[in-house]
């Protein structure tokens, strides 16, 4: 489904001209998605993630490397292959606070990107209920704010969003990280469903290790810009080969590990 060869990323530290300062975020980055399984990348905060799934839908450019989208390189799009790039690949962001427009209605957050498909207005409205039901909200949230939602139901209404036109590839970075514990499973529950319904790949973000055993089919593990392994997620957390992987796991109590045990 997706293919990534060997992508560099790097940022300027500095704004002073003749000083600037380039720093590497990403380094050989190399990958594939198949379709329909759940890849998760784990790592420390600021190794690259939400930076290399920035790249992956065009919202940062790679300095070198490739990213192939079902045969077709959208590396460095153009107009038609970045319309392509967008009805198959959606990303639901770390904080749904930042990512949903605080002076829009939900209602319209919602309606959005079904309005640039040209949908009449009752089309967009049966399309919004049918969401809104999705994701297990209903009618009496459409005309409220996002400050007047809680974070879960915000993240409820940005994977609404995120899945309004039917993409085949859902990026969803640290979408949990906000949460509690049992919202965070509620979520969790639902972009399961979600994938199995809609027939999704899913690129999922997290630093919870617990998190991750019990959604990802393969494991990515990243730290300082490169990925140090990627394997089946029970050999990562059963057989890790790099010393990285082997002290992430170690550096997670086993109570807490079987505690999240539900695959
Ligand atoms: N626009 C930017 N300009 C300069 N540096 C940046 C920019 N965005 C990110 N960085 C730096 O790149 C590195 C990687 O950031 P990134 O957000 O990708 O990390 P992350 O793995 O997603 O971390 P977290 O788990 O905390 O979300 C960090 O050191 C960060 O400071
Ligand atoms: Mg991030």
């Amino acid at each position: 489904m997706l293919e990534v060869k060997a992508l560099d990323k790097s940022y300027s530290s500095s704004t002073i001209p003749f000083r600037k300062k380039s720093t590497k975020v990403l380094e050989n980055i190399s990958f594939r998605i198949n379709k329909h399984e759940t890849l998760c990348i784990v790592g420390e905060s600021g190794c690259g993630k939400t930076t290399l799934a920035k790249c992956l839908v065009n919202l940062e450019k790679p300095d070198n490397g490739r990213i192939i989208l079902e045969g077709r390189d959208v590396t460095f799009p153009d107009r038609k292959t970045l319309s392509f790039l967008h009805t198959k690949v959606q990303m639901i962001f770390q904080n749904a606070d930042t990512s949903l427009n605080p002076r829009h209605l939900i209602y319209d957050s919602l309606a959005e990107p079904l309005r640039l498909q040209c949908q009449n207005e009752d089309n967009v409205r049966k399309r919004v209920l049918q969401l809104l039901n999705h994701v297990g909200l209903s009618e009496e949230h459409l005309h409220r704010y996002p400050h007047q939602l809680s974070g879960g139901q915000n993240q409820r209404i940005a994977i609404a969003r995120s899945i309004a036109l039917h993409p085949d590839l859902l990026i969803a970075d640290e979408i949990t990280a906000a949460l509690d514990v049992s919202v965070q499973a509620q979520i969790l529950q639902l972009l399961k469903t979600l994938k199995k319904e809609m027939d999704m790949t899913l690129l999922f973000i997290s630093h919870d290790l617990a998190l991750v055993k019990r959604i990802a089919d393969r494991v990515a593990v990243m730290q300082e810009g490169k990925i140090v392994e990627i394997n089946d997620t029970n050999e990562v957390f059963h057989n890790p080969q790099s010393p990285y992987t082997k002290q992430l796991i170690s550096s997670m109590s086993k109570l807490s590990l079987n505690n999240h045990d539900l695959k």
